[in-house]
Parts: structure tokens; C-alpha cells; sequence
């Protein structure tokens, strides 16, 4: 039987749009347009909260592996709340209203409303706090493929990681933590320890001489078999120096915006591999059921304050600039969100 929409938005809302690649702050600006109507399997999604992520700011300036057509809303990820349905949605149809739901890729989280084919759409259970929801999508899922994909780890080893006290970083320590895994925390500034160990790091170390030999101590010489890398540079050289013979370098991140310089001596005696990892390329070739499998996890664990990332600040989307120009600054102690 075909169901009618069950309540209709008309009017414009609020959103971010940029037309041309250049410094965020010059580039962004904010436009009133018309609430889309959902059309054949489609929803109309309010979005409620969506974070400014690193990748959000490189796409801006045009520094990303994939470029979208311009003009074009920014904003990889959030959380919204049906609010509208559309047509043909079998089933589904009566059952979507108000229900919370995770903002697909693609969708330009940046505004207010937005469409989103049923299909796409993965529901958060209302135990899930919303914060942590519109933050689900990249980070936590980035760092359990980092975890689980790439070395069979057991209760006990070694992770070696840099930029621990990101978002990743994070729930990189929190997963490691619930799996019994054990996990070496490079920073590039003091006064972190207290926090990060707080949330189930083993050990914080910041970044400079002597990293090799300060890992061997707190370990008793045993060394990781896993590096994750988000820096670059020197800092990605000194974690591999710290791997052991066949470890494994996982790149997923730039902030140093400086090359991977590999010595041959590191390939040829000491086996080791250096990986990459894009969490868009892994949802493009992951099947429905893996998707399935990772949400349910995340979900679960961040119902359960297993993840938790800290936000430092909300702004309305009126005040996305204000939100941008902060989310840039260094030193944060967390996130920062764009409310709907
Ligand atoms: N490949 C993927 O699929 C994927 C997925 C998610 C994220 N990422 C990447 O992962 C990285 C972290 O993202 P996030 O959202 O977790 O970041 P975030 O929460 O915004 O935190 C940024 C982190 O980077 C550190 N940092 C900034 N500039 C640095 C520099 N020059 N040298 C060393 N550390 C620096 C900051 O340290 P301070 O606190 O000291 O300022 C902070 O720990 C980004 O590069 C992001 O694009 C990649």
C-alpha cells in the first residue's frame, strides 16, 4: 500500500556552501535554501549534530585524496532525526518518523535538512549519546579497522601509535583497552598523561630523543608489531624505528604535512611493511554485513561510555565560521560540533 508523506517541511533552512577551494575561513559561506522534498525511497533528515573533522578542513582547501563538484555543503559526518518520509518505501514506511539516525557519507552534514535514500540510512538506538553518534562514522570506525586489519593482535601486545590525543587516537587507546590490547601513546606536548591514561592508555610518551629506548624500557625490550601513523615526517619515522622485525606501519593521517622518509635499512633487515588506510575506500568495498558488524559494535560500545570523545565546544550552524576558525586551533581538549 502506498503511504503518503507523513509531514511535509516547506520553507528555507540554513546551511554551509563553498564554490572554491581556498583558506576555510574565505571559502565558506552560509546560504538559506529550500527544505528538499524526499522523493521515490528517500527521507528528509534534520540534522542535529556534526563535527568539523581535519578531513572537512583539508577537503575546503582542496588538499584531499577526492575533490567533490563545487558548489558543494562540506561535513563528512553527523547524526540527524527523520523528520519527513518520502514515497515507496515499503516496509519502512510509517516506521522512520523521528528516529535517529546516522548521516551517510556524501550527505554534506553542514546543514540543516537533507535527504537521504532509506536504504543508506543506520539507526542509533536512543542510549547512544547523541554527541558520540555524530561522531561515530569516521574516527571510531577508522580506529577498529586500524586495530583489527591489519595485524592479528592478541590480549597483550603492543599498538605504538602517534597524535594519541586525537579523535582516533582515542578511540584507538578506548578499543585497545576493551580487547585487552596494550598501547604506547606518542603526543607532541606535555601534560597529557593524566588524561589519556584516564581513558586506558598504557603509556604516554611525547615525541623526541630517545622514543626507540623509552619504548624498550616501559616494555622490558618486547616491541610492537603495529605502528599507526597520522603525522608523518619524523615522528613516522621514529615509530617504524620502534617496530619490531615484519611490524607493520599503518599511515591514515598527514597533520605534519610531511612525508613518510623510509630508510632502506628498515625494508631490508627489518622486514617491516608500510600500509595505508582510507575509512572512505574501506566503507566503498565493505559489504553490507561488515557495515552491519561495525555499527552494531560502535554503537554498543559507545551506548556503554567504552568510546567516549570529549567535545570542547558546540556552535549553531549560523556560527559555522566561528566553528571552523576554532576546530583549526591547536591543542584542543576535544571536538568541536555544528548543531542543526
Ligand atoms: N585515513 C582515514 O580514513 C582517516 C579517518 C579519520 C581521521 N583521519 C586523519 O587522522 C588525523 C586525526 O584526525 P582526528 O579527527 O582524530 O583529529 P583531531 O581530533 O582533530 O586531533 C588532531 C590531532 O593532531 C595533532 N596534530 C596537529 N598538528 C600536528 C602536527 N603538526 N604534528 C603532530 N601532531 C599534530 C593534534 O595535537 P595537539 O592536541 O597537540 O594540537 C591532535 O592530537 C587527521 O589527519 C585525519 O585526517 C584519517
Amino acid at each position: 500500500m502506498e503511504h503518503p508523506p507523513q509531514r511535509t517541511l516547506s520553507g528555507t533552512s540554513c546551511g554551509v556552501r563553498f564554490a572554491s577551494f581556498g583558506a576555510p575561513l574565505e571559502v565558506i559561506e552560509l546560504e538559506q535554501s529550500e527544505i528538499p522534498v524526499p522523493t521515490s525511497g528517500q527521507v528528509l533528515v534534520q540534522m542535529e549534530f556534526a563535527p568539523v573533522n581535519p578531513a572537512d578542513l583539508n577537503v575546503l582547501e582542496g588538499k584531499y585524496g577526492t575533490l567533490p563538484a563545487l558548489p558543494c555543503v562540506p561535513g563528512v559526518e553527523g547524526v540527524g532525526r527523520v523528520v519527513s518520509e518520502g514515497p515507496d518505501l515499503g516496509e519502512l514506511a510509517g516506521g522512520l518518523i523521528s528516529k535517529r539516525v546516522l548521516l551517510p557519507h556524501g550527505f554534506g552534514s553542514w546543514k540543516r535538512y537533507g535527504v537521504v535514500q532509506a536504504s543508506e540510512l543506520v539507526l542509533v538506538p536512543e542510549d547512544v549519546p547523541v554527541h558520540q553518534a555524530a561522531m561515530l562514522r569516521i574516527n571510531p570506525a577508522t580506529a577498529l579497522c586500524l586495530l583489527e586489519n591489519f595485524v592479528a593482535l592478541k590480549p597483550g601486545d603492543w599498538v605504538v601509535q602517534n597524535a594519541a590525543n586525537s579523535g582516533v587516537g582515542r578511540s584507538v587507546i578506548q578499543i585497545a583497552r576493551a580487547r585487552r590490547l596494550r598501547t604506547l601513546n606518542v603526543v607532541r606536548r606535555g601534560g597529557l598523561d593524566k588524561e589519556l591514561c584516564g581513558i586506558g592508555a598504557d603509556v604516554v610518551l611525547e615525541f623526541g630523543e630517545g622514543l626507540g629506548a623509552r619504548i624498550r624500557e616501559v616494555t622490558g625490550g618486547v616491541l610492537p608489531r603495529l605502528g599507526l601513523n597520522a603525522v608523518g615526517g619524523e615522528s613516522a619515522l621514529a615509530l617504524a624505528k620502534t617496530l619490531s622485525e615484519s611490524g607493520v606501519l599503518v599511515t591514515y593521517g598527514a597533520m605534519g604535512l610531511q612525508p613518510l622518509r623510509i630508510p632502506n635499512g628498515l625494508l631490508i633487515f627489518k622486514d617491516l611493511s608500510f600500509r595505508g588506510f582510507w575509512v572512505s575506500r574501506w566503507y566503498q568495498n565493505a559489504s553490507q554485513a561488515e557495515r552491519d558488524r561495525l555499527f552494531k559494535k560502535l554503537l554498543n560500545w559507545a551506548a556503554q561510555g567504552i568510546l567516549h570523545t570529549p567535545v570542547e565546544a558546540v556552535y549553531p550552524l549560523e556560527e559555522a565560521r566561528a566553528a571552523v576558525a576554532h576546530a583549526m586551533r591547536a591543542e584542543r581538549s576535544g571536538k568541536v560540533l555544528l548543531q542543526g
